[in-house]
């Protein structure tokens, strides 16, 4: 898989979600699906998109016991997934127990990708809260170096730390970075942002891109101009 555009489908049911998807004639854009959509529709909502043939991102940030995340990752991946993920705070064990549970007895499997630390988390609630008293850079380098060592394949990061993901994980080390916003467009609630085309440069290897598609008042326009940005 190369470089790609995912869009956040954060829509709260399945029936939104497929009249959104269902404006995509040409091109099917991979989708990532979250905690709403999830929990509100269940297995069925990933079955339907992937019937129609889109390329799916299961955003649901698994975070327990090793045995527990094994085997609700043996689950994940019965769905025929492309994506899904966990915490990389569950520990190195936990995230080798991720890889073991979503490997398929034919010893396939979907990608595996860690959360570091979230964006909404920043060094002073990561000191009071969490107790981790060293800077947060260091703190998601660390986890992504962990997530490498449990054979993951990448991380979701911002696009200002993917350059150095690479650096210290390889290049072959996947970026999946949100964040996203055109040079033109309203930043909404996140802080950080860059252009398709920053993210390119800086070597993202996919960008996750909600808003800014799924609220344009053309949606497959924005996304044929993310592509055109970020791939073409
Ligand atoms: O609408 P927007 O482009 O901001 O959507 C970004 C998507 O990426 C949302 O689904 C959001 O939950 C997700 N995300 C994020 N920042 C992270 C991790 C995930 O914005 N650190």
């Amino acid at each position: 898989m190369g470089r790609d555009v995912i869009i956040a489908c954060d829509f709260p049911s399945a029936e939104k979600t497929l009249s959104f998807l269902d404006r995509f004639t040409g091109r099917k854009p991979f989708v990532k699906i979250g905690m709403e959509l999830f929990y509100a529709e269940g297995p069925a909502v990933v079955r339907a998109i992937k019937e129609r043939g889109h390329r799916i991102f299961l955003d649901l940030k698994l975070h327990d016991i090793p045995n527990t995340v094994k085997r609700a990752m043996a689950v994940l991946s019965s769905l025929d997934v492309d994506i899904v993920n966990c915490h990389a705070s569950g520990t190195v064990r936990m995230m080798e127990a991720a890889r073991e549970g979503l490997t398929r007895p034919d010893g396939t499997r979907p990608l595996l990708i860690a959360v570091t630390q979230l964006t909404s988390t920043d060094q002073e609630t990561m000191e009071s809260d969490l107790w981790i008293r060293e800077p947060i850079g260091e703190v998601v380098m660390h986890y992504a170096e962990n997530a490498r060592r449990a054979g993951l394949d990448g991380v979701v990061c911002s696009p200002l730390e993917a350059g150095a993901v690479h650096e210290r994980c390889g290049a072959d080390f996947l970026t999946v970075t949100p964040g996203v916003r055109f040079a033109d467009g309203e930043i909404g609630d996140q802080k950080r942002v860059m252009t398709p085309a920053e993210a390119k440069r800086i070597g993202s290897d996919y960008i996750v891109v909600g808003r800014p598609i799924t609220a344009a008042e053309d949606p497959v326009a924005a996304y044929e101009r993310c592509m055109e940005e970020f791939v073409g």
